[in-house]
């Protein structure tokens, strides 16, 4: 069986998680880059008989914007679905339920949803190194389970935690900054998933459009591209209670 990964990752921890469960379910697996603003989306279609994998961080408790709008352009014609959503062991609030919507919208039937933690992209001391052994054996396992669902042709109506009307998606206000190391590569705005940095000036970035997902921060080959560390020290005390406790991975089937 083929299976196709469609994924929102721009620091490499949904991908991680992601392959994992795709590797659980089958030997050929394509990647279909959501953070790729180059890609015409509306001109990939599925069939009936396909699996896709949909995976894609939690931001605020929401999809990243850019990837339900790229996700929706899709179409899934029926294809199966298992939606995955990533997140730093805070919460993952209403990203499950929004990205089972912008599946379903897309045409793909949903037939499991998972929920996984990785490192904080933002505040790397928390779920520091997962997905970690532990969550790859759980992870394995929800895989054979949700193999196990497709043979058998079970057809489940599926509920994911979340609430609709989603929570309001607010950014994290964290734009980097570029600091004197830069040499102008351009590697960050060719890499920038929704285009917020300049191609000509790497210093000049979008506050409006930058949506925060560290991928600058975490490929620059400079470390030009830095946080401000007093508000990310801030950020990390406000969020320790929440954080602190690591959480397991779900499935729902
Ligand atoms: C802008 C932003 C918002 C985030 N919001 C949350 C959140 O609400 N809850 C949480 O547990 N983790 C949150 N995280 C952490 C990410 O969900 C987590 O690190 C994820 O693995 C990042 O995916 P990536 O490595 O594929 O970029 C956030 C990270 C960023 C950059």
């Amino acid at each position: 069986m083929k299976c196709t990964q469609i994924v929102f990752s721009p620091t490499g921890g949904t991908k991680r998680v992601a392959d994992i469960v795709s590797e659980g379910l089958a030997n050929d697996v394509e990647v279909i880059d959501l953070a790729d603003s180059k890609i015409s989306f509306s001109k990939i279609s599925f069939e009936t008989e396909d699996i896709a994998v949909i995976a894609v961080p939690s931001f605020g408790g929401r999809v990243p914007s850019a990837a339900v709008h790229r996700l929706q352009e899709i179409r899934g014609n029926g294809a199966k679905a298992v939606i995955v959503c990533v997140y730093g062991n805070r919460a993952y609030e209403d990203t499950l339920v929004e990205l089972q919507d912008a599946a379903q919208q897309a045409g793909f039937c949903v037939v499991a949803a998972i929920a996984a933690i990785a490192e904080h992209s933002i505040m790397h001391q928390y779920a520091a190194g997962r997905p970690d052994a532990e969550d790859r054996k759980q992870l394995a396992g929800y895989s054979s389970q949700i193999l196990a669902k497709l043979k058998s042709g079970t057809v489940t109506k599926l509920s994911v935690p979340g609430n609709r009307p989603y929570r309001k998606a607010g950014g994290a206000g964290l734009v980097p900054k570029t600091v004197k190391s830069c040499n102008n590569c351009g590697l960050c705005a060719e890499q920038c998933p929704v285009g917020a940095i300049s191609k000509e000036n790497a210093a000049l970035v979008d506050k409006k459009t930058c949506i925060s997902c560290m991928r600058c921060v975490a490929n620059c080959p400079q470390k030009a591209k830095t946080l401000n560390s007093a508000m990310v020290g801030a950020a990390s005390l406000a969020l320790k209670k929440a954080c602190s406790i690591p959480k397991k991975c779900e499935l729902y089937i």
